[in-house]
C-alpha cells in the first residue's frame, strides 16, 4: 500500500467525474477519504451531468471545473495550481452505438485527449522531481480484446488486443499509449480493463437504464440481432472499490482486468429486468413487461461475447466483487424508481433524435 501519512492527503484530478462511473467513483472516494482534495474536470457532454455530484458541491475540498481534456493549457494549470498527485481518468466518449454513427469525437476525446493528459502529467511529474507516490489511473474497457466465441476462455491481461468498433479501437490505442508512457518515461500509469457496468446515474441510452425507463413509460424494449450476445456485468460500486485498490497499490505499470463473473445473454438480462420491474414497480403501465420486448436490427460489427478473468486482481490485491447480479439489478431499479427527477429531463429532443438514428421510427 502506498505511503500517505495521516497529514499527507491525496490531491486527485478526476476526469469525466460527472459521468456514470466517474461520479460513482468521486462519491466513493470522498466517502472513504473525506479529507482528500478532489478536482473533477468534465466538459459536460450529453453524458455528463452536474447534478450527479450535487451531494459534494458544498464540500470545501471539492472543486468542479468545466473543461475539456484536450485543452493542454487548462490541464497544465490545474495540475500545477492544485498540486495534483493522482489522476483518475474516466473522461471519454463511451457508447459503441454513437461511435458507429459519428466516430470523430471518439478519436478527438479518447485518443487526443488522453495523449494531452499524459503529456501534461509527464511534465508535471518531472517538474515535481518524479515523486514515487504519484499515479495516473487509465480506466479502460474489456472491449479492447474483441469478441469471444461461446467456448473461448475469458479475457486475461495477456489476451491480444483485437478491437472491433471505433470506440474500442480508440480505447485500445490509448491503453497502448499509457503503457508506453510507463515503459519509456517511467510515468506511474496503471490500466484497468473492465466489463459492462450497471448501477445508479447510468445515462438512459445504455441497455439497463434504457430497459428500466422504457418499462416505466410503456415503450418497446429493443434487443439487437438474435438477442444471444453475452456481456459480463459488474455493479458500479464493485468497480469503484477495485479502482481504489489499484490506485493505492505500491507498484505502478500494471494492467488489471475487472469483471463480475456474471455472463448473461442480452435477452435473458432484459427478461430478468422485466420480471424484477413487475415486482418492484407495481404502477408500470404494461404488465407483464415482457410483452414490450422488441427484436430490432443488429448493431453493426456487434461483438458476440465478452468475459473477464479477474484472477490477477483477486489473488494479488484481494479484490472481491460484493454484489450479486440480482441484488445489483434490484438496487439499480429502485434507484431509477426513486429518481425520476434525474432521468426525466434527460429524455430531451436531442435524446429522441439520437434514438431515431439508432432504432428508426
Ligand atoms: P459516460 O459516457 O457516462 O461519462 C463520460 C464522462 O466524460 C461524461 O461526464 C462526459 O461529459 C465526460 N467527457 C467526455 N468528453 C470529455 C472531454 N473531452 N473532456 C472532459 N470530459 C469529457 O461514461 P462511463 O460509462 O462513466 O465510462 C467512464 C469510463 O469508463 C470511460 O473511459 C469508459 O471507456 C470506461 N468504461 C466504461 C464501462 C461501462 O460499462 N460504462 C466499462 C468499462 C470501462
Ligand atoms: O464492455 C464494456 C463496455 O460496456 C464499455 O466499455 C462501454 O463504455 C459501455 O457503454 C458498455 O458497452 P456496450 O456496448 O456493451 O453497452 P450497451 O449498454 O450499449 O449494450 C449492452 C449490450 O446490449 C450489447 O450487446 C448491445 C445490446 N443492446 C444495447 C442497446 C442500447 C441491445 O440489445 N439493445 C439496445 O437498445
Amino acid at each position: 500500500m502506498l505511503n500517505f501519512s495521516a497529514k499527507q492527503y491525496r490531491k486527485l484530478l478526476i476526469t469525466g467525474g460527472s459521468g456514470f462511473i466517474g461520479s460513482n467513483f468521486t462519491r466513493h472516494w470522498h466517502k472513504n477519504y473525506p479529507s482528500d482534495r478532489v478536482i473533477v474536470l468534465d466538459v459536460l457532454t450529453y453524458a455528463g451531468n452536474r447534478k450527479n455530484l450535487t451531494s459534494l458541491e458544498d464540500k470545501e475540498n471539492f472543486r468542479f471545473v468545466q473543461g475539456d481534456i484536450c485543452d493542454y493549457p487548462l490541464i497544465d494549470e490545474l495540475l500545477k495550481e492544485e498540486n495534483i498527485d493522482t489522476v483518475a481518468h474516466f473522461a471519454a466518449e463511451s457508447h459503441v452505438d454513437r461511435s458507429i454513427l459519428e466516430p470523430d469525437a471518439f478519436i478527438k476525446t479518447n485518443v487526443l485527449g488522453t495523449f494531452i493528459l499524459l503529456e501534461s502529467f509527464r511534465h508535471h511529474w518531472n517538474t515535481q522531481g518524479k515523486p514515487e507516490n504519484y499515479r495516473f489511473l487509465h480506466v479502460s474497457t474489456d472491449e479492447v480484446y474483441g469478441s469471444l466465441k461461446a467456448d473461448d476462455p475469458a479475457f486475461t491481461e495477456t489476451t491480444p488486443y483485437a478491437p472491433n468498433s471505433p470506440y474500442s479501437a480508440s480505447k485500445a490505442s490509448i491503453d497502448n499509449l499509457a503503457r508506453a508512457y510507463y515503459h519509456t518515461y517511467a510515468i506511474p500509469t496503471i490500466i484497468t480493463n473492465c466489463s459492462n457496468n450497471y448501477g445508479s446515474y447510468h445515462f438512459p441510452e445504455k441497455l439497463i437504464p434504457l430497459t428500466c425507463i422504457n418499462i416505466l413509460l410503456g415503450k418497446p424494449l429493443p434487443v439487437y440481432g438474435d438477442t444471444q450476445n453475452i456481456r459480463d456485468w459488474l455493479y458500479v460500486g464493485d468497480h469503484c472499490s477495485a479502482l481504489e485498490i489499484v490506485i493505492n497499490k505500491e507498484n505502478p505499470g500494471e494492467t488489471y482486468n475487472l469483471g463480475g463473473d456474471n455472463q448473461v445473454k442480452n435477452l435473458d438480462l432484459v427478461t430478468m429486468l422485466c420480471d424484477l420491474m413487475d415486482e418492484l414497480a407495481p404502477d408500470s403501465p404494461v404488465k407483464p413487461a415482457k410483452q414490450l420486448i422488441t427484436f430490432v436490427k443488429d448493431r453493426s460489427g456487434h461483438d458476440r461475447r465478452y468475459a473477464i478473468d479477474a484472477t490477477k486482481i483477486k489473488t494479488e490485491l484481494g479484490w472481491i466483487p460484493q454484489e450479486t447480479i440480482e441484488g445489483g439489478l434490484k438496487k439499480t431499479i429502485q434507484w431509477y424508481l426513486d429518481n425520476k427527477d434525474w432521468w426525466q429531463p434527460l429524455l430531451s429532443r436531442e435524446y429522441k433524435k439520437y434514438s431515431h438514428k439508432v432504432y428508426g421510427s
